[in-house]
């Protein structure tokens, strides 16, 4: 069997940054609350026209030239989002012309966790042999589903993509992913209207429920319960314990639950990396885009052990163990 290792990565952010003094001047909310409760300084925002599949397609051919791998050699795109274009195509379709790809192309909606659940789907492609090369992207814009009247959510989310470009290598670099889903969850966080069991009407729309709504304190507690859970069963899967950790690459939703998360799982801060102070929540894009700040800043050495972990609506989560590689090595 071969193994899935990454050999790219890119990311792409929209211009726009929205600051916590922009959002003061939308809602009854301050710089101060927002930094406080959940260490986000500012956000981006897609330009008028941009779209998901525009993010997705910057981000994965800046990982496709990372790797020096040509459009042509992809065998599969996947896309991680839950904020597709429209609902039909799929994003990944729309970023497959984009890029100029060939490959089949899918989206995968696991919301937040989307990221994981994806490198999982390809690195098991890869692993039984049906694919060589797999690009993965986690790309959401989250700004056309949050309600800019509601201080609650709006203050939380942001735009952008990342990607990784996973190849066959003899050496592992996926090493293990635990995933899980509770759909009993769905009520902590969702979209209610818009979709098949509640098209938009005038009414739904006036109603403000294309927007997502949600219970931010259940899910605080929900992600600082199973993250650390999902991130131990998927350690003792690749035979490594936490010592091992070299990176924790955590879904960037709040400060406090990414600083709850280390400190239960006992990983030094200076081992944790966070990057939602400019960026916000960007969902399935938010552990891709942590990883190029990691790996652009130069702070990732070969034969290091990286934890992503991640959760999100459904409500879902997932953990993934992955040894960085030398492209040259693979
Ligand atoms: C949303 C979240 C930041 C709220 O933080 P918190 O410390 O739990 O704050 P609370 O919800 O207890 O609200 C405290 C007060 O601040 C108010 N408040 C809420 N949002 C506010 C804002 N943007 N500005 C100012 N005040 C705000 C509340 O109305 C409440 O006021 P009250 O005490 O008069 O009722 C936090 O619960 C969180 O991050 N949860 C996880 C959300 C998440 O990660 N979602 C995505 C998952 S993928």
């Amino acid at each position: 069997m071969s193994h899935a290792a990454i050999i790219g990565v890119g990311s792409y952010l929209p211009e726009r940054r929205l600051t916590n003094a922009d959002l003061a001047c939308m809602v009854d909310t301050s710089d101060e609350w927002i930094l406080s409760r959940t260490g986000i300084a500012e956000r981006r925002i897609v330009a008028e026209g941009e779209a998901t599949s525009d993010m997705a397609a910057e981000a994965g051919a800046r990982a496709l030239a990372d790797a020096g791998v040509d459009p042509g050699k992809v065998d599969l795109l996947i896309v991680a989002t839950s904020t597709p274009d429209m609902p039909m195509p799929s994003a990944a379709a729309l970023a497959q012309a984009k890029m100029g790809l060939s490959c089949p192309a899918m989206d995968v909606n696991a919301a937040c966790t989307g990221f994981i659940y994806a490198l999982q789907l390809g690195a098991s492609a890869i692993e039984s042999g049906r694919c060589r090369k797999v690009l993965v992207i986690g790309a959401d814009t989250l700004s056309s589903i949050i309600d800019f009247t509601d201080r609650s959510t709006c203050v939380l989310f942001g735009d952008g993509a990342g990607a990784v470009l996973l190849r066959a290598s003899k050496e592992p670099g996926v090493l293990g992913v635990h995933l899980g889903a509770d759909g009993t969850g769905v009520e902590m966080l969702k979209i209610p209207a818009g979709g098949s069991a509640a098209p938009c009407t005038p009414e739904r729309l006036a109603a403000h429920e294309q927007f997502v709504v949600m219970n931010g304190t259940e899910i605080f507690k929900f992600a600082v319960r199973r993250i650390p859970q999902v991130t131990r069963q998927a350690l003792r899967e690749s035979h490594l314990t936490v010592e091992d950790i070299d990176w924790l690459v955590p879904h960037q939703a709040n400060q406090r639950i990414i600083d709850t998360i280390a400190e239960r799982l006992g990983i030094p801060h200076d081992h944790v990396v966070s990057t939602i102070r400019d960026t916000g929540n960007t969902s399935a894009a938010s552990i891709p885009l942590a990883i190029d700040a990691l790996y652009t800043g130069g702070r990732l050495r070969p034969g290091q052990t990286l934890a992503l972990v991640g959760f999100g609506a459904g409500v879902t989560w997932g953990a993934a163990i992955v040894r960085w590689t030398k492209k040259e090595d693979v």
